[in-house]
């Protein structure tokens, strides 16, 4: 079907990924049958009871796009009175991190193997988490293919309804022509705030934010591009 130029897409007709075979290491592979049921939450289109599923109440953050979960890894180690859910499709990612987290013995990190925006929209109740990190998502930089972006003002609603008061949204990404479309439709939502400007060549060890350079990151850098992160808080 044609896109009308400006139409908003619905969240549920995006398709933000490709299923990449990939290659998935012996180790990875175990992990994912030994390590899901410490680890693994099942995709059910009903809306989860955090508090049961961590069995307390703490602050949460949701990561969509883990790939490797460098970033979930190191910040779930760093702050274990936080927790971590990480959302992703890309199965030897998954066992990247399933490998890391039993390594760490960390008790504060579920994984949903599932399309995060379905998660958002029938796993996630309202208001249940404080932050949620969107670190290098997939930038489809050909035209014909924007509309495969995650970051879209449906999307963008949906992660404001899931957000508390106060809660951040926190963006980065290597694609200015995508930090450029981001920028715009974070700005016309009315419920979400921004809370520091763009800062060009942001040093990721200097970087006032929470997030662990990734490998998408890595790669922007080595390619000199400008990183761009945008930090945006939920009000009332
Ligand atoms: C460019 S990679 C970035 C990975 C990681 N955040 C990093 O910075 O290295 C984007 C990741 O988002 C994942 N992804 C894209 N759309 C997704 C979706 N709808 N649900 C879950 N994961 C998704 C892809 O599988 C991929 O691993």
């Amino acid at each position: 079907m044609q896109e009308r130029s400006g139409a908003v897409r619905p969240a549920h007709a995006i398709r933000s990924y490709v299923m990449r075979a990939g290659r998935i290491t012996a180790a990875q592979q175990r992990a994912l049958s030994e390590l899901w049921p410490r680890y693994g939450v099942a995709f059910t289109p009903r809306p989860l009871d955090l508090d049961a599923l961590f069995g307390r109440i703490a602050p949460r953050t949701l990561e969509i796009g883990f790939g490797n979960g460098d970033n979930l890894l190191a910040r779930a180690v760093r702050d274990p009175g936080r927790d971590f859910l990480g959302v992703e499709v890309h199965r030897p990612g998954i066992g990247h991190l399933l490998l890391g987290a039993a390594a760490a013995g960390l008790t504060n990190l579920r994984i949903i193997a599932h399309d995060a925006v379905e998660v958002l929209q029938r796993q996630l109740a309202d208001a249940c988490l404080d932050e949620v990190q969107l670190l290098f998502p997939d930038p489809w930089p050909k035209k014909r293919h924007h509309k495969r972006r995650l970051i879209q003002p449906a999307v963008i609603e949906l992660l404001a309804d899931r957000l508390r008061t106060g809660g951040r949204l926190h963006i980065v990404t290597d694609w200015q022509p995508y930090a450029e479309q981001m920028l715009v439709d974070l700005n016309a939502c009315t419920r979400l705030e921004r809370a520091v400007p763009d800062q060009p060549s942001v040093d990721p060890s200097a970087a006032p934010s929470e997030r662990t350079a990734t490998r998408f990151e890595k790669r922007g850098e080595r390619l000199g591009h400008r990183i761009h992160e945008y930090l945006f808080l939920r009000h009332a």
